[in-house]
């Protein structure tokens, strides 16, 4: 596996690239884990050259948001990018990417600013924007997302849309911990108890499918089905919420055919935790 650091360097990486070869990106923040691996592993079956890129872009964390205590480990994930099959990992620094000057923005309203949007009202416009921006520096054929970060998945795919940047979006399923808590690097700044508390968010959402399975159909009963499941002194719901698949937009009754998505988000020791089922249509 070859590391690279920084914008030049990669422009003349990709400028290499034999035009036959497929090309898979895996955008990540850093602090692999499993959840990041799967993706890896994902590209590594379906495209010629597996890029990894790790970057934690201050543009996605609003004030007093955790941009400074995200864990940062360069060499471990190297060897855990190398381990799960990538050919290149790349690094940059935070002024190379975003220079003195910087003015650009990129806008997806309808539906950044909801659900995790509200509570993060800068989060998906500075996703978008670092996405952006690597698929320019990477010109993949493919990308790689995990369904866990199932909103920012829906926004990559609809800018890739928007804009015909040629990206295939691919959405990987949400690797969990034995509890079924979904893996995240946040999850490290959790006790043993709060793990344990963690895990009804996965139990919340299995509850609300099942009912679906059962016959309901009715949005606000499968709602509450998981709700009932949330209370608890040591969780703060952030939401819980039944949207259409794409559009991210409520759904009263769900239509078996096109399905919907239940996403919840908490607190638990002050780690804010989120996680999301497909309810019928194509997805589950
Ligand atoms: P990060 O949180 O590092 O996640 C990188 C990718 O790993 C995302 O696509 C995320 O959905 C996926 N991922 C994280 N936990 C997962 C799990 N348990 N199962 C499956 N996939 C999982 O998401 C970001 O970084 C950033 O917003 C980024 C897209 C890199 C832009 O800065």
């Amino acid at each position: 596996m070859t590391t690279i650091e920084g914008v030049a360097a990669i422009r003349e990486w990709r400028d290499g690239q034999s035009e036959s070869k497929t090309i898979g990106l895996v955008p990540t923040m850093g602090a692999l884990h499993e959840g990041h691996l799967s993706l890896v592993r994902c590209a590594r079956a379906d495209c010629d050259v597996v890029a990894v890129s790790v970057f934690v872009n201050p543009t996605q964390f609003g004030p007093g948001e955790d941009l400074d205590r995200y864990p940062r480990d360069p060499e471990a994930d190297a060897t855990l990018a190398d381990a799960a099959g990538a050919d290149l990992i790349w690094f940059a620094a935070r002024d190379e990417v975003y220079p003195p000057q910087f003015a650009t923005r990129v806008e997806l309203p309808r539906l950044a600013d909801r659900l995790c949007g509200l509570a993060r009202p800068v989060h998906f416009g500075g996703v978008a924007l670092i996405v952006l921006k690597l698929f320019h520096l990477f010109r993949p054929h493919r990308a790689y997302f995990g369904e866990k970060d199932y909103q920012q998945s829906v926004l990559v795919r609809r800018m890739g849309r928007d804009l015909d940047l040629g990206v295939q979006v691919i959405a990987c399923p949400t690797v969990r911990e034995e509890s079924g808590l979904a893996c995240s690097s946040r999850n490290q700044n959790l006790t043993e108890r709060g793990r344990t508390i963690a895990g009804a968010l996965a139990r919340a959402l299995l509850l609300a499918r099942d009912r679906f399975r059962a016959g309901e159909r009715d949005g606000a009963a499968l709602v509450l089905v998981a709700a009932r499941e949330l209370v608890d002194p040591a969780l703060t719901l952030e939401y819980l919420e039944l949207v259409d698949p794409e559009t991210l937009e409520p759904v009263e009754r769900v239509d078996p055919t096109r399905g919907a998505r239940l996403l919840v988000a908490a607190t638990v020791e002050r780690v804010r935790l989120i996680d999301n089922v497909q309810i019928g249509g194509e997805g589950e």
